[in-house]
């Protein structure tokens, strides 16, 4: 029977990396990252997919079944051919492209759908009781085993020991609990803060007091993996912000994009929206006196920007041009006067 030891890729125990560029123009001493996007699928779901597939195989499952906005299906598919189990994932048919197609090697069932909510969830869960198959969904209403897989998260930045804030992007609430589980573990007193889309906030607006439970109507956000209106573990989110002194965070998707392209820009870390909407949050909180010049934020970097460049496939825009060869030397001039040498 094949161990957890088989069927590690590397995953875990990702770098802290510091922003100073970012951290020097916002005035503060330091901003650190967990760079959950070196994991070998390109995202923290891979400490669940692990852990989940670990269990499939002492349970004697015949294979997995699961939903997914694109990276855990990514996770599973990788993991479960590693394990040498069948998988069906069902997927939002409007996930980034590059996320779509980044499952297909691996071979698993894909089911495009035009909606997973939490309806759909529990079909799926009887689907999975009745067919002897693992639920791979990563929350822990569904998948409680797996999960504790991203606990370590917490514990790897516990251990750390510099964090005195950990902004966490959230949709289905999963990984915060999940990384506000392991923080605990680890002793660490750091405040969790939950960063959500302006426009599908039902946890962070929970927590702020603005609704009484983590459920809203509908969400418009355009920010892949955090387009959850009923979020499955948002009441455990809620009580973990709240008991570690935290808050919720609502940030615009027009900010989001623009923090994506600075962190690009500025620190050479290029991560996938829903990793930068967290980098936002604090940027936020910040201008907003939120956090001091002394404290420590950590901006968990959930994903790769690698998953979703949808945003920069029809914006050629001013830094591509096509060009002979005669007129390089003129446009590596006239570009040395535009930025400035030197700088
Ligand atoms: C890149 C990324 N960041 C954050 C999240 C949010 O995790 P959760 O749904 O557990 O809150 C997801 C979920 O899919 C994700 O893909």
């Amino acid at each position: 029977m094949k161990e957890l030891k088989d069927l590690s890729m590397g995953e875990g125990n990702t770098p802290v990396i510091s922003l100073p560029r970012l951290a020097k123009a916002w005035g503060i001493k330091n901003i650190w990252a967990k760079a959950e996007y070196l994991n070998p699928t390109g995202s923290y779901k891979d400490r669940i997919a692990l852990a989940t597939m670990a269990v499939a195989i002492k349970d004697g499952r015949r294979g997995w079944l699961g939903t997914s906005s694109g990276n855990g299906g990514a996770a599973m598919s990788a993991y479960g051919a590693r394990a040498g189990l069948p998988g069906i994932l069902c997927v939002m048919a409007s996930a980034p492209v590059e996320k779509l197609l980044s499952i297909k090697p691996y071979g698993a069932l894909m089911l495009t759908m035009k909606s997973l909510g939490p309806q759909e969830m529990q079909t799926l869960a009887e689907i999975a009781q009745q067919e002897n198959l693992i639920l791979t969904i990563t929350a822990y209403k569904f998948n409680p085993e797996g999960m504790k897989g991203a606990e370590s998260i917490g514990t790897e930045i516990a251990s750390h020991n510099r964090a005195t804030h950990v902004y966490i992007p959230s949709g289905g609430g999963g990984l915060l609990v999940a990384t506000a589980n392991g923080l605990a573990a680890g002793s660490s007193k750091a405040a969790v803060i939950c960063a959500q889309p302006f426009d599908c906030s039902p946890i962070s607006q929970c927590i702020n007091g603005e609704i009484a439970t983590p459920i809203v109507d509908s969400c418009t956000t355009l920010i892949s993996g955090l387009q959850l209106a009923s979020p499955p573990d948002g009441d455990v989110a809620v009580e973990r912000v709240k008991s570690s002194k935290g808050w919720g965070v609502k940030v615009r998707d027009e900010d989001t994009w623009k923090i994506q392209d600075l962190l690009a820009t500025q620190e050479g870390v290029f991560v996938e929206p829903a990793s930068a909407l967290a980098l936002a949050a604090l940027h936020q909180d910040i201008v907003e006196g939120k956090i001091d010049s002394d404290d420590q934020p950590l901006i968990v970097l959930t994903g790769s920007g690698l998953k979703d460049l949808g945003r920069y496939r029809n914006s050629v825009g001013s830094h591509q041009r096509n060009c002979e060869i005669e007129e390089v030397k003129s446009a590596v001039q006239s570009h040395l006067a535009t930025i400035g040498e030197g700088k």
